[in-house]
């Protein structure tokens, strides 16, 4: 059902990016599972096809430094890094610009966002075939380990994303090295693919994330972005002052603002909704904000796993 597209097709995988299909390529590191960072539904498929019990935040690829401070702050430090290590196996945990047009769902809801501009001849012409910012993981399904040729990637994902670019086995065979440059002090997200040596001669020590710096840290997101106002869960009334966020066609009546997560009751199209409807019900107005129930299937996992992280903050 996945087509494998030989190197030379690049403007057929690029055609089905920009149509929001899901395409598998390679990096010099792993293949990663490349979506329009730009779309929420692209970035909820992409959760999808990994079956990702939590919504982790992803890299989002350029095809160059320079577009970097379209989307994210570029501080002295990180301009040194991308001019020394890009294009390259280094990802860069950065403050979304103010009018960032990156998908919030694919930072999970978070105000950074990672960068990378890969070191793989054909990602970067890829990436500059479709013109647009590409979110990819790595193309595993979740919790295995990354595939580092189109085989591994067809063995588990055949059938849930639309093609493979074979570019044929990977380089550096492991993933980037993450770095966070959101506070005063460089953190180490994620060994990978460029040593931490080479990085701290630029930068100085490296620290180690703290379960203060928790939102950051990969693996540790309980706090990830938690509204201000209180979330109430599995909600089949509206209380006093409450906004509701429904789901599925019949909701409950009395709520000062409604937002639906899915209308016809998907939990793709949930997924691809909930930052943003998080946020614009985000307002000191509401005592509450009341989530009807979301079915634990497919993505309503990762969903449910979310909302109940921001519930219990
Ligand atoms: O080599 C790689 O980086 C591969 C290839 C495909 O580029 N991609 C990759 O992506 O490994 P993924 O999604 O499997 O790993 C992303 C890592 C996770 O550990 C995640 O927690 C961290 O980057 N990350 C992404 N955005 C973040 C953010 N805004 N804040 C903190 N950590 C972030
Ligand atoms: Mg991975």
């Amino acid at each position: 059902m996945t087509i494998r597209l030989a190197a030379s097709a690049i403007d057929q995988a690029a055609a089905l990016l920009r149509g929001g299909e899901l395409v598998a390529f390679p990096t010099e590191t792993v293949y990663g599972l490349g979506g329009d960072a730009t779309s929420d539904d692209s970035v909820a498929a992409i959760f999808a096809a990994k079956g990702r019990p939590r919504f982790n935040p992803l890299i989002v690829h350029l095809s160059h430094a320079s577009q970097a401070e379209i989307f994210a702050q570029i501080d002295s430090r990180a301009a040194l890094l991308m001019q020394r290590f890009w294009s390259g196996p280094l990802s860069l945990v950065l403050r979304r610009a103010p009018l960032c047009p990156i998908s919030l769902l694919a930072s999970a809801g978070l105000e950074t966002l990672a960068l990378r501009v890969p070191g793989h001849p054909l990602a970067l012409e890829l990436l500059r075939a479709v013109g647009r910012p590409i979110a990819a993981p790595s193309a595993n399904r979740s919790g295995r380990v990354s595939p580092t040729t189109a085989d591994h990637v067809l063995s588990e994902l055949d059938g849930h994303i639309a093609a493979v670019l074979d570019g044929g086995p990977c380089r550096v065979g492991i993933e980037s090295t993450v770095i966070d440059l959101t506070g005063k002090t460089p953190l180490l997200l994620r060994p990978g693919g460029i040593a931490i040596e080479e990085v701290e001669t630029l930068l100085g020590p490296l620290a180690a994330p703290s379960p203060k710096d928790a939102p950051r840290a990969p693996g540790m997101l309980a706090s990830h972005y938690a509204p201000n106002v209180p979330l109430r869960l599995n909600a089949t009334s509206i209380g006093p002052g409450e906004a509701l966020l429904a789901f599925g066609p019949d909701f409950p009546s009395g709520a000062k603002e409604m937002r639906w997560l899915s209308k016809r009751g998907d939990v793709e199209e949930a997924a691809a909704n909930l930052f943003g409807v998080l946020r614009a019900l985000d307002r000191p107005e509401f005592t509450a904000i009341a989530v009807m129930p979301i079915p634990e299937r497919g993505l309503g996992r990762a969903i449910n796993d979310r909302l109940r992280r921001a519930a219990t903050r």
